[in-house]
Parts: structure tokens; sequence; C-alpha cells
């Protein structure tokens, strides 16, 4: 029979391990939490005791587990437009002040926008669609939107585009109709094409060095407060070395970064930018 609970041995083991992989911190106060979700992963693979399993998930046989353990273990928490001001900025600053740069020959007509906790896809499809809604003073430019998570799972969910009321809850009745197919049988509405072939998602850990080309506008929300000072520190490295000149970062609305962001120039406490 597969135990309750972890020991505290255990436990300590397996929030090493997750630190080490992922960067994500968890509290000692969260240890039923955890025993109750690798438990599901007990009952996946077979195996009846969390010894075992540590054992397996850290061989090399075990090497394809480790993404569903972590599946397990990631809070994928989001939807459509969450903190709307940072989308309203984004489509009413950000968007105007950069084709304005272009305008004037300061900058290419070119832009690369960065979800790096994207979750379910919500995030990058809702900066997606205020991009179409602008699309109009962005005639000839050309735009990557990229979306990347640790959570496997959570970027299938992104490539599917099928999402449910409750992530959509913020989407504006227009908006909804314009971008959405919804099914009256399911209650759930997937993203239309035009929107859907606008992103890219690959997998990526954000504690791990970071890609390559520069990107004008980084969305890195709900995710720090995983972290701790030393994750969070490694990440703003990475951070700030792949933004354009000129770009932004946007934080979670309570997000805090400190120093970290040194070299940033802070416009908002959620909004920081990188001068030359
Ligand atoms: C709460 S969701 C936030 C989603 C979205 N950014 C938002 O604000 O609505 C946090 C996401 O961070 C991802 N995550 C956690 N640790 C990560 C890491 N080390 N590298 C990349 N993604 C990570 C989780 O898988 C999860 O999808």
């Amino acid at each position: 029979m597969i135990p309750t609970s972890l020991t505290e041995e255990e436990f300590n083991r397996f929030i090493t391990l997750i630190y080490k992989v992922a960067g994500i911190k968890i509290p000692n106060t969260k240890r039923v939490l955890v025993s109750n979700r690798i438990r599901r992963r007990l009952r996946a693979t077979g195996l009846d005791s969390f010894s075992r399993y540590y054992l397996f998930l850290t061989s090399s046989s075990g090497s394809k587990e480790m993404p569903h353990f972590l599946d397990e273990i990631t809070t994928n928490e989001t939807y459509y437009f969450r903190d709307i001001h940072q989308y309203n900025w984004f489509s009413d600053a950000f968007l105007p002040e950069i084709v304005q740069k272009a305008r004037l020959g300061k900058r290419p007509k070119r832009l690369r926008i960065w979800s790096a906790a994207a979750s379910n896809g919500s995030e990058l499809y809702s900066l997606a669609i205020k991009i179409q809604e602008k699309k109009a003073i962005l005639n000839g430019w050309s735009i990557q939107l990229l979306g990347t998570d640790l959570s496997a799972s959570a970027l299938n969910s992104a490539r599917v585009g099928v999402f449910d009321a409750r992530t959509l809850r913020l989407v504006e009745p227009d908006l909804r109709r314009k971008y959405f197919d919804e099914s009256p049988e399911t209650g759930l509405a997937t993203i239309k094409p035009e929107i859907r072939g606008m992103a890219t998602w690959k997998p990526h850990n954000l504690i791990r060095p970071s890609l390559e080309d520069p990107f004008d506008c980084i969305f890195l929300k709900n995710v720090l407060i995983y972290f701790d000072a030393g994750s969070k520190a490694i990440v703003a490295a990475h951070m700030i070395k792949v933004l354009a000149t000129d770009g932004y970062l946007v934080l979670g609305p309570t997000e805090v970064m400190g120093s970290m962001l040194e070299g940033l120039t802070k416009r908002q406490t959620w909004l920081y930018q990188k001068s030359i």
C-alpha cells in the first residue's frame, strides 16, 4: 500500500531535488501537498514507496519520468488578460512606441515577444490578440511570439489552444466572438488558427542558460514567487542578457526582484526597461 505522507527525510530529499532541477523553493510547511502530488506519480508508475520512486526518478532509466514529476510539482494557474492594466500598457503604450521608433528609422520593423513561464498559453495568446487588434499600425512588421515553460503538459495545452470559461472570464465578448470558436456542447472555446499560428512553443527551464536572440518584451509573471533569492538572481541575469536595448521586462504586480535588476530602469513597480 502507498504510504499517506513523505517522512521528513524523504520530503527533504525531494525538495532538494526540485530546487536543483527547477529552482523552485518549496517551504517546509508543504509536506502534505507535496506528498499528495507525488502519490499520483507513485500510482501512475506502479511504485509502492516514496523512496523507491525517488531512486527511479534520479536513475538514468527515470529521466522520462522527470517531466511528469515536474508537472505535478508546478502550479500552472493562469488566465487570459490577467492584470489587465499590463495588457493595456502593451497595446496602448508599448506598441505605439515601437511603431513610432520604426517610423523614425530608429529600429527595424521586427518585434520579438517572450512569455517566459507561459503555462497553458493564455498569456501569450492574450498578447497575440492585442497585436492582432493593432494590426493596422503593424503593417509590414515581422512578429515573433515565443512561449516557454518547464511543464510539458502545460505546453501541450498551449499548442492545442482549447480553454474553459474560467480561463476566458476576462476576455471581452466581442474579442471572444472574434478570436475563439465556442462549442455549446462542451462549453470550451478553441483559439482561432490566425492567433494560434502567431505563437511558437518550446520547453525551457528558466534557471538554465537563456535563449539567444534579444527580445523586445518579456512577460515573466507569477513564477518568481516560487523561487528563492538564489534562483531569482540566476533568472534576473538571464533576462537582462536577452532583453533588447530599450526592451521591457514585465513582472507580476507583486513580484519583487529588487537590486537583482540593476542595469534596468524601473518604469512601474512591475515594469523594467533596458537602457543603453
Ligand atoms: C502560475 S503559472 C504563471 C503563468 C503565467 N505567466 C501567468 O502569470 O498567468 C507559473 C508557471 O511557471 C512554470 N515554471 C515553474 N518553474 C519554472 C522553471 N524553472 N522554468 C520554466 N517555467 C517554470 C510552471 O510550470 C507554470 O506553468
